[in-house]
C-alpha cells in the first residue's frame, strides 16, 4: 500500500501554519499565531504578511522533523489560494509553488471555507465522519455560511451573512465592553458564569437562510452607552451577565437558520466548522439538537476550528486520490467562492 504524504500550507489571515498528513491521518500540525495584532484590536494586512514571510520556512521545517518526514518522501503540496488576505495568500501561494517545483512534485490548490469543512474528514480515532450529504455551518471572522455538502468539492451554499461575519459579532461585541481583541473567546469564557437571560437583545428578521449581523453589534453599542450612562460602572458589574446574552442571542440566530435549513434540506445530519465552532454555547446547542431534534452533529476537535493546515492537507489529500493538481501558473485569490 502507497504512502501518500502531503505537507500542507495555510497563510490566509494572521496564522502561518503547516502540517503533514499520511494518507489522511495527521502527523504534525504546526501553527505560529501571529501576537503582533493585538496591539491594534484587529489584523493589519501589512503585518500580517511580513510575519508570515519571517514565520514560513521555521514552520514547515517544524511539521516535516516532527512528522520524521524526510522532504524527498512529500507526495504533493496543498496550499490555501483564497480567500483571505491577499498579502498573507501571496507568502503561501509563492512558497508552495517554488516547493512543489524544486521538489518537482504536484501542487494541489485548496480552498480555505472548503477545508475548514473538510476537517470533518480528517482519520481521527472516536470521531464519525459525515455521510453525504450533509449541512456545514462554517461560522469565523470572515465568514457565515450554511453548505450543502453533496461531496468532497461539491458544495453549495444555501445561506450566508449579508454584512459582518459572525466572528466579526463576538468581536466587535466584546470590543464594546472593552475586551481585547480577538474578543470571541472571552465573550466565551465570561458567558460560562452568566445568565443568558439577564439582557435580551433583538434577532434580525432576514429573509430564508440568510444572517445578518451588523444590527445586532449596533444594539450591543446603544444597550452599554445607555446604561454606562446610568451607572458609570454597569460593564464592570455585569460583564458575565451581558457575555452570556450576547452568546445566548448569537447562539440562537445561528439555531434558527440551521433549523430552517434541515427543515427546507429534509438533511439533518449537521458539521460545524471555522473559528466560532471553538465556543462552547455553540457546540453544546448541538448537543441538545441531537436529542431535541434528532439530529446528527459533527464539531470539530478544538485545534480543526480555528485556522490550521491539517484541514488543507485533508482537502489536498482527497484532490490527490483524484489527481485533481493546480498548474504552476496558478495565483492567489482574494476572493474564492466555495
Ligand atoms: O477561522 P478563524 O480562526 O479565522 C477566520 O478565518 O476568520 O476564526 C476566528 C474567529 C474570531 O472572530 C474569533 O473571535 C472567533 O473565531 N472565535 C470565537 C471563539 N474562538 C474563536 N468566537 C466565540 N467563541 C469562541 N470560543
Ligand atoms: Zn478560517
Amino acid at each position: 500500500d502507497q504512502k501518500i504524504n502531503i505537507l500542507a500550507i495555510e497563510s490566509s489571515c494572521d496564522d502561518t501554519a503547516a502540517a503533514v498528513l499520511c494518507n489522511g491521518k495527521i502527523l504534525s500540525n504546526i501553527v505560529a499565531t501571529q501576537a503582533v495584532h493585538q496591539q491594534y484590536g484587529g489584523v493589519v494586512p501589512e503585518l500580517a504578511s511580513r510575519a508570515h514571510q519571517q514565520n514560513i520556512v521555521p514552520v514547515i521545517h517544524q511539521a516535516l522533523a516532527k512528522a520524521n518526514i524526510d522532504k524527498k518522501d512529500v507526495s504533493a503540496i496543498a496550499f490555501t489560494r483564497g480567500p483571505g488576505l491577499m498579502g498573507s495568500l501571496l507568502v503561501g501561494t509563492s512558497f508552495a509553488k517554488s516547493l512543489a517545483m524544486g521538489l518537482d512534485i504536484p501542487l494541489i490548490e485548496v480552498n480555505h471555507m472548503q477545508a475548514h469543512i473538510l476537517a470533518h474528514f480528517i482519520e481521527e480515532d472516536g470521531f464519525d465522519k459525515p455521510e453525504f450529504p450533509f449541512l456545514a455551518m462554517t461560522i469565523s471572522g470572515g465568514h457565515t455560511q450554511i453548505v450543502k455538502v453533496s461531496d468532497y468539492f461539491e458544495m453549495e451554499v444555501i445561506g450566508e451573512t449579508m454584512d459582518d461575519a459572525v466572528g466579526e459579532a463576538f468581536d466587535k461585541s466584546a470590543k464594546i465592553l472593552g475586551l481585547p481583541y480577538p474578543g470571541g473567546p472571552l465573550i466565551d469564557k465570561y458567558a460560562k458564569e452568566g445568565d443568558p437571560k439577564a439582557f435580551k437583545f433583538p434577532k434580525p428578521k432576514v429573509d430564508g437562510l440568510n444572517f445578518s449581523f451588523s444590527g445586532f453589534k449596533t444594539a450591543v453599542l446603544y444597550f452599554v452607552q445607555r446604561e454606562t450612562k446610568k451607572d458609570p460602572d454597569f460593564i464592570e458589574k455585569n460583564l458575565k451577565d451581558i457575555c452570556a446574552s450576547i452568546q445566548y442571542t448569537i447562539i440562537g440566530i445561528l439555531v434558527d437558520k440551521l433549523k430552517k435549513a434541515v427543515k427546507e434540506t429534509g438533511i439533518n445530519q449537521v458539521a460545524i466548522g471555522g473559528g466560532v465552532s471553538a465556543n462552547s454555547g455553540i457546540r453544546q446547542a448541538l448537543r441538545d439538537a441531537e436529542t431535541k431534534w434528532g439530529w446528527k452533529c459533527f464539531i470539530p476537535k478544538f485545534e480543526y476550528t480555528t485556522d490550521n493546515a491539517a484541514m488543507i492537507g485533508i482537502a489536498g489529500y482527497h484532490k490527490f486520490l483524484k489527481e485533481d493538481f493546480a498548474d504552476f501558473s496558478v495565483t492567489a485569490q482574494s476572493r474564492y467562492k466555495i
